[in-house]
């Protein structure tokens, strides 16, 4: 279990050097198991791999049965998210060279949400506090044929950082409201809202308010920041739900 260098290379030579590095994945197999366990694996990787890379060498070289989602690989379907030695991140946005490699890997679940197979969680109660902050466009006047419907630079900044989500859920199950309060909207719906919101091509803000004006709502929110340090894309996630309390207090945007 203790993690060590392989003699992958010469020193000399232009080789990139490999190293043997130990990962403890929580496993759990609802078919076979009455809890989750830790299982350790030793992965040969070189400093360019990625966590993603070490889960696909566990998958495909040592055990078919570990589960996990990813699609695109780069940090853009948002499906990898999951807690890497106690923090959330896209285990294929992880560079093996950023985490410490003297010791072991821990890797879990995101927390918060149902536990389905090792490292997959429900996302369905994720997705439905993002459905019904309605995160769509909602203008009260049709669009003239042939025409877009405009906006100024300036309008559009308002919003930016937040059209950057990719809903992998880093924030949300790193909120501690969400783990104790399964019902609270969490950062991410909020974020999703926030897109809306201020956008002054819609006319559906005040429904929106409304909506996250409830218990569980925005108020449930304790300013921990956890989420913005969870958000793989860098969106200031605990300024945009402040921005979205202070227009609940106007009762506009
Ligand atoms: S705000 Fe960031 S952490 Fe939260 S779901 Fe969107 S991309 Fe993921
Ligand atoms: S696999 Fe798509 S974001 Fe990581």
């Amino acid at each position: 279990m203790s993690t060590a260098v392989a003699e992958a290379s010469t020193p000399e030579s232009d080789e990139v050097q490999s190293f043997l590095v130990t990962f403890i994945v929580r496993r759990f197999d609802p078919e076979v198991d009455e809890e989750p366990r830790w299982v350790d694996y030793d992965v040969e990787l070189y400093s360019t791999d990625r966590v993603l890379d070490a889960l696909h060498k566990i998958k495909w070289e040592v055990d078919g049965s570990l589960s996990f989602r990813r699609s695109c690989a780069h940090g853009i379907c948002g499906s990898d998210a999951m807690r890497i030695n106690g923090r959330n991140r896209l285990a294929c946005k992880t560079l093996i060279k950023d985490l410490d490699i003297s010791q072991p890997i821990y890797v879990e679940a995101i927390k918060g949400l149902p536990l389905e197979k090792d490292l997959i969680v429900d996302m369905e109660p994720f997705f439905a506090s993002y459905r019904e902050v309605q995160p769509f466009l909602q203008p009260s006047s049709p669009t003239t044929p042939g025409k877009e419907r405009t906006q100024s630079i300036k309008d559009r900044a308002i919003f930016d950082d937040t059209t950057k989500c990719i809903l992998c859920a880093a924030c949300t199950s790193s909120c501690p409201v969400f783990w104790t309060d399964g019902q609270y909207f969490g950062p991410a719906a909020i974020v999703n809202a926030h897109r809306f919101i201020f956008d002054s091509r819609d006319d559906a803000a005040n429904v929106r308010l409304d909506i996250l004006n409830d218990k569980e709502g925005v108020w449930r929110c304790r300013t921990t920041f956890n989420c913005s340090e969870a958000c793989p894309r860098g969106i200031e996630v605990t300024k945009a739900i402040a921005e979205v309390k202070q227009a609940v207090l106007r009762g506009g945007r």
